[in-house]
């Protein structure tokens, strides 16, 4: 069992997470357009990430018999200016997402929902190392400048993400 407030905010963080999923869909598509195929794939499994949080989310409520109400997907931007501006709007998402995770944590606690407090780590976790990895990419390309040799090598590494399980 799971209190209606809990369930409702855990339902609108389900919309969220399908939210960056396509955001980064959309990522990736700039990238695939540009023929830098290391980004594409890499936002592709970022993609496959986020869709796999709604799931951990939509398996949760449904344990706890909550029903779940299938959210509006708002429409991502779909223009970005530049490899480094799109990272910028991915870490701004993931720190966004932190704090939407530290809200419901919050709420948790002062309703002595504790199966779900638990059940949040996980995320509490997955948005340090989200985080820290948008954040490292983001230094190498302020690094890296417009030197098109050292975007190309980042390219091929980024190529070699693969899709985890989580
Ligand atoms: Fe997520
Ligand atoms: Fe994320």
């Amino acid at each position: 069992m799971i209190n209606k407030k809990m369930a409702s905010l855990l339902n609108e963080q389900f919309g969220k997470e399908l939210y960056a999923s396509n955001l980064y869909l959309s990522i990736s598509s700039y990238f695939e357009n540009q023929s830098l195929e290391g980004f594409a794939n890499f936002f592709i499994v970022q993609s496959d990430e986020e869709h796999g949080h709604a799931m951990r989310i939509f398996d949760y409520l449904h344990d706890v018999d909550a029903k779940i109400e299938m959210p509006a997907i708002a429409k991502p931007p779909d223009k970005f200016k530049s490899t480094v501006h799109a990272f910028e709007e991915t870490l701004k998402q993931e720190k966004q997402n932190s704090k939407d995770i530290y809200t419901l944590v919050k709420q948790s606690l002062k309703d002595n929902e504790f199966a779900t407090h638990t059940f949040l780590q996980w995320f509490v976790s997955e948005q340090v190392e989200e985080e820290a990895s948008i954040k490292r990419i983001l230094e190498q390309l302020n690094m890296i400048g417009n030197n098109k040799s050292a975007l190309f090598l980042l390219d091929k590494d980024l190529s070699n993400r693969k899709a985890t399980t989580e």
